[in-house]
């Protein structure tokens, strides 16, 4: 029979390129398929290793998703290719010419600001032969000059300059229609997301009832958010769902991972002979996601037994900032935005797919007994260097408002804690990572159980006149921040039953 004439597009080409499989596969995948025509892959190995609850919500998703390069190369396709991400902060390209180099989904990005004061994301790569342009991850250039035969480019991607342009090449050639694919991007408070999607929605409508929860953490009363530095930046082992999953809601390994930080007493009244302050309270976490797969975790400091609904708001509070900016801070934001940033402690959550935050206030960084409850706010994004590799980006971002001290503050709490270099958690949370990717990596395809995500399922409760937007469910050991992240995941590749 002839397969090409038979099979769907793309299809077509499986048995040339997967001689592992038989044609009773590719037919069998071919009938399964039929109603989920794949452009790009022509068929999926994944379909059925994702199980559902009956609500609909993912309860467990299959090894292979972790571990697999054929599943990366989906992602790219179906995940990060319609998908908003972020690249940067406008306050790394503020000059014109000013640039950084990032990865956007598959593709090296340089991120430019151009004469005309435009930040473009311009695609890094000659449209002569393909040469990589810009080997540089930062600098201020006019123009990028290719190595090779010197193409040049300015810097809002068009093509200025052909060596022997009028003698050597023909009549018609157009250097205009040779200037650099550019990515749509869109700057929201000073966030620098791009989407190489042109059918996109607008980032707004993209990131949808999260964007209420991201102003509420950005209304402090005290300037703009600013980038302290370039990004810290580390390569660590494991899939970029791993740590972006940790990110979305897991609260619940807080007592096995980073008990060690809770015994360096970096969370107030942890330590065994109780003389650290804040004694007679409880953490009450709200878990929020949306149907685009965004989602925050909010913790809320509570008085023993009592319940987030039971807070005192008449005076609200706003643990890790200075009380005396508290009024600054109230008067700055809406009175639904306070209901929700009163007393919480710490908020962390996605933007699907890979960007991740984490908004929280600690007692003291280890060996600053001293210092005063201090919050931090840092922005990170997960790059997929391959199915099993993972490079982190980390920005922190401070008020500018704020006095020096406090930032400096700040930004330590940070360095020390959340950072690459940091002394407790990130090297708990990477020494996981590294070991589910040895264990995915070497049992055999069918061996373990699919990746569990059932926890707080059924159970969740929806949190009472709960001030912002989308599902809020009360839960302080929940998945249902992960279960929206892998639904949304799910629902891209093309897995939802
Ligand atoms: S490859 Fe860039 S100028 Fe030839
Ligand atoms: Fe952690």
């Amino acid at each position: 029979m002839d397969f090409r004439r038979d099979c769907p597009a793309g299809a077509a080409r499986i048995p040339a390129f997967r001689s592992a499989f038989t044609l009773r596969d590719f037919h069998y995948r071919r009938l399964r398929n039929a109603q989920h025509l794949y452009p790009v892959m022509g068929f999926s190995r994944r379909r059925g290793s994702v199980s559902f609850g009956v609500d609909g919500s993912v309860r467990a998703v299959g090894r292979r998703a972790f571990i697999d390069d054929d599943v990366l190369g989906d992602e790219f396709d179906r995940v990060f290719h319609p998908s908003w991400q972020l690249l940067g902060f406008a306050d790394e390209v503020r000059e014109p010419g000013d640039y950084i180099v990032r990865t956007l989904g598959r593709d090296e990005v340089v991120v430019m600001r151009g004469e005309d004061g435009v930040v473009r994301a311009l695609h890094n790569s000659c449209t002569h032969r393909g040469t990589r342009l810009c080997r540089a991850s930062l600098g201020n250039a006019a123009h990028l000059r290719c190595s090779y035969h010197g193409w040049t480019f300015a810097n809002d991607g068009r093509l200025v300059g052909v060596p022997a342009l009028r003698s050597a090449y023909p009549a018609d050639f157009d250097p205009g229609g040779h200037g650099l694919p550019t990515a749509r991007v869109e700057d929201r408070r000073g966030f620098l997301f791009a989407t190489w999607d042109a059918g996109a929605p607008g980032l707004d409508e993209y990131l949808g009832e999260i964007g209420w929860y991201l102003d509420a953490f950005l209304d402090c009363g005290a300037g703009r958010w600013e980038v302290w530095g370039p990004p810290q930046r580390v390569r660590t082992r494991g899939n970029w769902k791993i740590p972006t999953d940790n990110f979305a809601g897991d609260g619940y390994h807080m007592r096995t991972t980073h008990q060690i930080a809770l015994q360096q007493g970096i969370y107030g009244d942890t330590l065994a002979d109780g003389t650290r302050g804040r004694s007679g309270t409880d953490l009450v976490a709200v878990n929020i996601a949306t149907p685009g797969g965004h989602s925050v975790r909010a913790g809320y400091v509570v008085e023993s037994g009592r319940s987030i609904d039971d807070r005192d708001l008449a005076a609200p509070e706003f643990p890790g900032y200075p009380p005396e900016r508290w009024a600054d801070l109230a008067a700055a934001q809406t009175p639904e935005q306070v209901r929700f940033t009163s007393h919480c402690e710490v908020a962390h959550g996605v933007l699907f797919p890979n960007t991740v935050f984490l908004s929280v206030a600690h007692d003291r960084a280890v060996g600053e007994d001293t210092d005063p409850l201090t919050r931090f706010l840092v922005v990170r994004t997960h790059v997929p260097i391959s199915a099993r590799e993972t490079e982190c980006l980390y920005w922190t971002l401070v008020p500018t408002a704020m006095d020096p001290e406090w930032r400096q503050r700040s930004y330590r709490f940070q360095a020390r804690t959340q950072s690459a270099g940091g002394i407790l958690f990130e090297m708990d949370d990477f020494e996981n990572f590294a070991r589910i990717d040895a264990a995915l990596a070497r049992s055999a395809p069918d061996r373990g159980a699919p990746v569990d995500l059932s926890l707080g399922a059924d159970r969740g409760v929806v949190a009472k006149d709960f001030p912002g937007p989308a599902r809020a469910e009360v839960g302080t050991l929940s998945e249902h921040n992960q279960r929206a992240f892998y639904r949304r995941w799910a629902e891209l590749m093309g897995e939802l039953p």
